[in-house]
């Protein structure tokens, strides 16, 4: 299973992302952890990445674009991975097709995790995600079921920010939808129902 997540922030990508990974053992590749990762490290791209993370705007492509290359060539993407926050644009999209022609390795759906603005920001709002290992929950949960790391509100799951995420999302993301589409692999869910129900669909979707 080769697959790429759409979907706006907050759509749900991460939640379906961690029940294929338990499920299916495939590799979790979200560019959004990784490079929150590179800023707690406080390494040279986690320097470079955070005055845009924090103002809800891209990061320059080409720091993604290695960030992502880098993270394809381990051995565990080798039994499948799931690509969540990533492409994120065209250019970044062309790049990953030209990598994965490279690898002699197709993609088998883009999946689309649809869901509308108005729930995405009280979503993105109560979020809490895992200061260790990412993971995220509704607020409530205190401490990681993953990994029992400390659970707490990222930087940017703000009001403002949100808006400027979403803004981002639209302008640049969006066009993704038809580009995935034109390749005839794109699988669109309906994300605004219970986590279980949209995971059934996402199953059916994948032939899973
Ligand atoms: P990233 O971390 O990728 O953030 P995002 O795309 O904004 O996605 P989220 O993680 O916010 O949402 P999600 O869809 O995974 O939702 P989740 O499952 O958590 O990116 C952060 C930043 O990094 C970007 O703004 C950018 O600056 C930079 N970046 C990352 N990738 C980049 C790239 N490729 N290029 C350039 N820059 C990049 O769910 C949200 C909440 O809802 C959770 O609390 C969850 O429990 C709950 N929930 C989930 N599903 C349901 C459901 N069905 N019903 C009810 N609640 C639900
Ligand atoms: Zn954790």
């Amino acid at each position: 299973m080769n697959i790429v997540l759409l979907g706006a922030p907050g759509a749900g990508k991460g939640t379906q992302a961690q029940k294929l990974v338990a499920d299916y053992g495939v590799a979790h590749i979200s560019t959004g952890d990784l490079l929150r990762a590179a800023v707690k490290a406080q390494s040279k791209l986690g320097k470079e990445a955070k005055g845009y993370m924090d103002a809800g705007q891209l990061v320059p492509d080409q720091l993604v674009i290695d960030l992502v290359k880098e993270r394809l060539e381990e051995d565990d993407a080798k039994k499948g991975f799931i690509l969540d926050g990533f492409p994120r644009n065209t250019d970044q999209a062309v790049a990953l097709d030209g990598e994965l022609e490279a690898m002699g390795v197709n993609l088998d759906a883009a999946l689309l995790v649809d869901v509308a603005s108005e729930v995405i920001i009280s979503r993105l709002s109560s979020r809490r995600t895992c200061k260790d290992c990412g993971y995220t929950a509704p607020a409530g949960v205190d401490t990681c079921p993953r990994c029992g790391g400390e659970m707490y509100q990222r930087d940017d799951d703000k009001p403002e920010t949100i808006a400027r995420r979403l803004d981002t999302y639209k302008n640049q993301t969006e066009p993704l939808v038809e580009y995935y589409g034109g390749h005839g692999i794109l699988k669109t869910v309906d994300g605004d129902r219970p986590v279980d129900e949209v995971y059934a669909d996402v199953k059916t979707l994948l032939g899973l």
